[in-house]
């Protein structure tokens, strides 16, 4: 089976990059913006004729939440225009899409975790762009699955890990938000979680959309906390509040997901943050 990766040299990519090995069934195509972009229409139908996925797999978007205020249109570009354009090829090429979505598509006023049927509300550019691909992908795209996750981190790309690791060491003190309510999840478990789901996903025969975090909830100032003292770094954590920390684009104060639907559909148990972490930082060298 052909398995198509866009974006492939993010956090995600790479991730399905380090485990394709072990997957010897499938034939994975790894694309990124230089080989493959997504907003080109043209160019990706003559790579779908080309290399004939069965199941494209869209790890590409604009995933800098911040500075996507200010840089509107081509984030609608990439993360609502391509997936219209993937959605509209997977149903001509009868090829299934997988895509990957946010907790930011909520606005955050819960206090249980967030199923896949309650109403999205987002508030930021980037968060209102992917929430309009899901929109796109209900219309044009006939066997589809989404994935809606959170707080991915890597030893791969930009994230708070690597963030939090660099400014501990340089400053020894530094100030995390604990009112903003998530999971980390650790992107590896996401990549292996869709590659044990393969099967289920290659007879999707319409659109579902699952959510998929580490297990538990954190605050940023309890991530960076377990951040620290697991990467044995002395450096001392003052919780603030959301308020205090000005940044361009609008969070969700909490943003945990509920998980029953895939642990359900897929039979997957999915690891605890906390441990997922431990195993991230203990297999790269930050
Ligand atoms: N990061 C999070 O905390 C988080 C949370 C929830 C959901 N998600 C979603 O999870 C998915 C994977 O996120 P990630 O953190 O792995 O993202 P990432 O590290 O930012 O990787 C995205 C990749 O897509 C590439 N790309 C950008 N524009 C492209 C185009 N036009 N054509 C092809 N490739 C393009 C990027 O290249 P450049 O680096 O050169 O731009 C980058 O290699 C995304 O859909 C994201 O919205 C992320």
């Amino acid at each position: 089976m052909n398995i198509l990766i866009t974006g492939s040299n993010g956090q995600l990519g790479s991730e399905f990059k380090d485990l394709s090995s072990k997957y010897k069934d499938y034939n994975f195509i790894f694309t990124d913006i230089d080989t493959l972009d997504i907003i080109n229409y043209d160019k990706v139908e003559q790579f779908i004729k080309k290399n004939k996925p069965e199941v494209v797999i869209n790890c590409a978007a604009y995933t800098a939440v911040d500075k996507a205020e200010k840089e509107r249109e081509v984030v609608y570009k990439i993360n609502t225009d391509a997936v219209r354009n993937l959605a509209e090829l997977s149903s001509k090429h009868k090829f299934v899409l997988v895509q990957i979505s946010t907790d930011y598509i909520f606005e955050g006023l819960n206090h249980k975790p967030y199923t896949e049927n309650d109403t999205p509300n987002p508030k930021s550019i980037y968060a209102k762009s992917k929430h309009e691909a899901e929109i796109e992908m209900v219309f044009n795209s006939k066997r589809a699955v989404i994935f809606r996750t959170s707080w991915l981190y890597s030893s791969y790309g930009h994230n708070f890990v690597k963030t939090i690791i660099k400014l501990a060491k340089e400053k020894g003190k530094i100030d995390v938000v604990c009112d903003q309510i998530g999971t980390p999840t650790y992107a590896a478990d996401l990549a292996f979680a869709i590659l044990e789901a393969m099967p289920q996903i290659a007879k999707a025969t319409s659109l579902e959309a699952y959510n998929f975090s580490n297990e538990g909830v954190a605050s940023w100032y309890d991530f960076a906390k377990a951040i620290v003292e697991l990467s044995g770094i002395k450096c001392t954590i003052t919780p603030i509040e959301t308020k205090d920390y000005r940044t361009e684009a609008q969070r969700p104060l909490y943003s945990v997901l509920n998980k029953t639907k895939f642990k359900k559909f897929f039979k997957q148990e999915i690891p605890y943050w906390r441990d997922s972490l431990s195993v991230c930082l203990k297999k790269n060298n930050f």
